[in-house]
């Protein structure tokens, strides 16, 4: 079979002598984790830049990005509940799309698992920040901030993310206990904000309403209007492959998936558009969108200092756990493209510690280099793009078993899939587009060297192609 269509046998766990895991996990404990894993910097620090790109219709792009994600999470709960398995949408493509395609969703997912990281460690930055110059510690402005921004290095967002990198390295697992703790603190620091911007809501700052118009379209490089706020903005809602890699664990996957994956999406969607409407209300957007700790600053407009402090000590204590959250998931898919004989075996040799300590390393400098010198904006833009890749990549996977093998036991089936299904694909295509040019040509650029990569190395090592080979006559 040719390495472009050659594809792997669809994985459901079942005979593969892996363990199967306890059923403990019912709809509340699902919903907390994919909330603990999908609100972070996106919320805290993109609502500003998102604000700045759309103006008062920002809110329209959280619902345009929401929906499209909650299409694309249906597809991802069908896949994880029907073939559990590590490596997520690059598994999923190499069961369906052929080998070629899932080098490239696995390549993306790359570029997406450690672009998060970088983003929400500037994000974290800007937080911290704004807690370092209120205790007066002083730290000149050019380590507090990239060249882009005018500064020379982002050291707060260098620090965290090296920081995360050492907790890991020393072996450091998730835990359910703390991740609620987490939970309940960035919830309460919005339920906060909200309660205290509600008081000033001037419905003034809403006219005009959408001053950059629907469409997105470039102007000085950045993509404007209510798509191209989406496109940045989709960087909120994702992280809820925490929740369909958790299929095993479901009492009951079909109810509790369900209500998790579509609770966690509308749950997140509406705090959202609630937490952007007051800080419209709050502060026109032409001004808080500048800052880079939009929510602490509304709160410092409106004379709430020590509440602005309490947010971003909120923010600086639970923004971590989602790198963390990201550099598992970049480990995970180095372990499924390894284990094809995609990539070689020594980058996912585990320590003494059971740590997969290269991958760790080498995602966690790259993470705190691009943190340090990139724009927050730039990165996420860049993470979208591959993530946008492997939503496709789902969507498609879903399609494509529904048609050539129905038989499959799905413990959990996205409801009226051909509609969702279409939808996940063109909305995700749509929001891809609506980035911009330079994003969309570094996302080409990346996979044009993956592809060489992989026709250096992948083509010639892969596992299945030594299969195919061995059983032809
Ligand atoms: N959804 C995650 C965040 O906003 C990646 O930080």
């Amino acid at each position: 079979m040719s390495f472009i269509t050659r594809t792997k046998p669809v994985d459901t766990g079942m005979g593969s002598g892996a363990s199967q895991l306890k059923r403990t996990l019912g709809w509340p404990h699902l919903t907390a984790l994919g909330v603990g894993a999908i609100i972070g910097t996106g919320i805290y620090t993109l609502t500003g830049v998102a604000a700045g790109l759309a103006g008062p219709a920002v809110i329209l792009s959280f619902g345009v990005a929401g929906l499209v994600c909650a299409c694309a999470a249906l597809c991802y709960a069908e896949m994880a509940s029907m073939s559990p398995q590590a490596g997520s949408a690059y598994a999923y493509s190499y069961m369906t799309l052929g080998e070629m395609v899932a080098w490239v969703i696995g390549w993306s997912l790359i570029l997406e698992y450690t672009l998060v990281c970088s983003a929400v460690s500037v994000g974290w930055a800007g937080y911290a920040a704004g807690l370092l110059h209120g205790a007066h510690i002083p730290i000149p402005d050019s380590l507090l901030a990239g060249p882009e921004a005018g500064g020379f290095v982002n050291l707060p967002a260098v620090f965290i993310a090296l920081v995360v990198t050492g907790v890991l390295l020393i072996g450091t697992r998730e835990s359910a206990t703390l991740n609620f703790v987490l939970v309940c603190i960035k919830l309460v620091a919005l339920a906060a904000f909200v309660a205290l911007t509600l008081p000033s809501f001037d419905a003034a700052h809403f006219h005009p309403f959408a001053p950059f118009g629907f469409g997105a379209h470039e102007m000085g490089g950045k993509k404007y209007g209510v798509m191209g706020a989406a496109a940045i903005i989709f960087f909120a809602f994702y992280g809820f492959d925490a929740i369909s890699t958790a299929a095993e664990e479901a009492k009951n996957p079909k109810r509790d998936l369900t209500i998790a994956i579509v609770g966690s999406m509308l749950l997140c969607t509406l705090i959202y558009m609630v937490v952007a409407a007051c800080a419209l209300g709050a502060s026109p957007f032409d001004v808080f969108s500048k800052s880079g700790e939009p929510l602490a600053f509304v709160l410092r407009q409106l004379n709430h200092p020590m509440a602005a402090s309490l947010i971003a000590g909120a923010a600086v204590v639970a923004l971590p756990t989602v790198i963390m959250v990201f550099m598992f998931g970049q480990s995970r898919v180095f372990f499924a493209m390894a284990r094809d004989g995609l990539l070689p075996n020594a980058l996912t040799a585990v320590s003494r510690r059971g740590v997969p300590s290269t991958v760790t390393m080498i995602t966690g400098l790259i993470a705190a280099a691009v943190a340090g010198f990139m724009p927050l904006s730039e990165i996420a833009s860049l993470a979208n793009a591959g993530t946008l890749a492997a939503f496709i990549a789902t969507a498609m996977a879903v399609m494509v078993l529904r048609r050539r093998s129905p038989q499959i036991v799905r413990p959990f089936a996205t409801p009226v899939v051909w509609l969702i299904g279409p939808a996940a694909v063109l909305g995700c295509l749509y929001l891809f587009t609506s980035l911009s040019a330079k994003t969309i040509i570094f996302f080409f650029v990346w996979n044009a060297i993956g592809v060489v990569a992989y026709l250096v190395y992948g083509r010639a090592n892969s596992r299945l192609r030594a299969i195919d080979a061995a059983i032809q006559p």
